[in-house]
């Protein structure tokens, strides 16, 4: 890989880039959501705040068929399960999960976004699932926001009550998802080998200005809410500085057109067509381009304890329009252009 920057034409491979934090959502759109994915990544993490949510063994094994059934015949695409952490579960459920081959269970926060209003309210409430889990060696990912405190301080907000449970909880491997401020990235950096944490393209690329300096950007709309320069700079820095703990999750969270650009617009930012193309160009800007292969495809792998992706992704610099709506909904970057294109596979 050329770090210094490329010619219009140029290419370059990257390994086959994980996904650790995806909504494929359900019903109609979902096939074409899952066949955007496999266009971009050789494995995803998909989230679990479902209708019903997945909590057992059936709900796991027929969403991961209804994932895998949308693909196109021959793709090597490979779909990460996860399992809803509800009050009232308990170690047996937890085991059932484990055995229908989750590599995860997500606690959100009781209200802290879309479909969480049957979450936990504490750790505490849920302690007999966090001991099986670690117990099973599987990872806790978090939605680190504390829904009663002010949108902007959610995550830092959320933060204590993290730092006491890693205290409880030693050996379990938590990643603390889509992170959005500087507080937290400092948690993190400063936690344990146990502690890793997912960082978004849109988190990485938007501040507060793109999305309501001028006219409202809904579809920049997400939880947790994009912050400002200083709290992107600092995900930016500790992407740059190649620190094995943090890792790729788009959070790619499409919500229909329609549903987006109407009031009380649920929050969700559809990046899965243009998260690589648009990062690439960011770290390219950045005369950063030699810390993707880590970041994208081997830093979350390892946390993870799976076997690195294989097959490799050719991205050309190739400008391109990114259309104003893509699968029924309106991608991040609509409407702009974009230096870098995939090669399709
Ligand atoms: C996600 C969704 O729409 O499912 N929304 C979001 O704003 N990121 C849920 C989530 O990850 O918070
Ligand atoms: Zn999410």
């Amino acid at each position: 890989m050329n770090t210094v920057g490329y010619l219009e034409g140029e290419s370059f491979e990257l390994p086959m880039p994980d996904d650790f934090h995806v909504h494929f959502r359900q019903g109609g759109a979902m096939a074409s959501y899952v066949q955007r994915h496999a266009a971009s990544f050789g494995r995803a993490m998909a989230m679990p705040n479902t209708l019903p949510p997945l909590i057992d063994g059936p709900s796991i094994e027929s969403y991961r068929s209804e994932i895998l059934a949308a693909l196109p015949r021959g793709s090597g695409f490979q779909a990460l399960m996860t399992f809803k952490i509800l009050p009232g579960m308990d170690k047996k459920a937890v085991q059932a999960c484990a055995a229908a081959g989750v590599v995860a269970g997500k606690y959100y926060p009781s209200g802290a976004t879309t479909h969480a209003g049957d979450g936990p309210r504490s750790f505490r409430q849920v302690e007999e699932v966090l001991e099986a889990m670690e117990a099973l060696d599987l990872v806790l990912s978090i939605h680190g926001e504390a829904p009663q405190a002010s949108t902007f301080d959610r995550e830092k907000a959320f933060l204590p009550s993290l730092e006491s449970l890693i205290l409880r909880h030693p050996r379990l491997r938590i990643v603390l998802e889509h992170l959005s401020s500087a507080e937290a990235v400092s948690f993190v950096a400063g936690g344990p080998e146990t502690l890793g944490a997912t960082i978004t393209a849109h988190h990485l690329l938007f501040t507060l200005d793109d999305m309501m300096g001028g006219n409202l950007d809904p579809h920049l709309f997400c939880k947790p809410v994009i912050k400002t320069e200083k709290d992107r700079r600092a995900l930016l820095d500790v992407v740059f500085s190649g620190s094995r703990k943090f890792f790729f999750g788009s959070d790619s969270a499409p919500h229909e057109r329609a549903v987006k650009e109407k009031a009380k617009a649920p929050g969700g930012v559809y990046s899965a067509p243009t998260a690589l193309p648009a990062l690439v160009s960011l770290f390219e800007k950045e005369g950063r381009l030699d810390v993707l292969p880590g970041f994208l495809s081997a830093f979350g792998a390892d946390f993870y304890r799976l076997p690195r992706t294989s097959g490799r992704l050719r991205l050309v610099k190739k400008a391109w329009e990114v259309p104003q709506e893509m699968d029924g909904v309106v991608p991040m970057c609509a409407n702009t252009r974009i230096l870098w294109s995939l090669e399709p596979q």
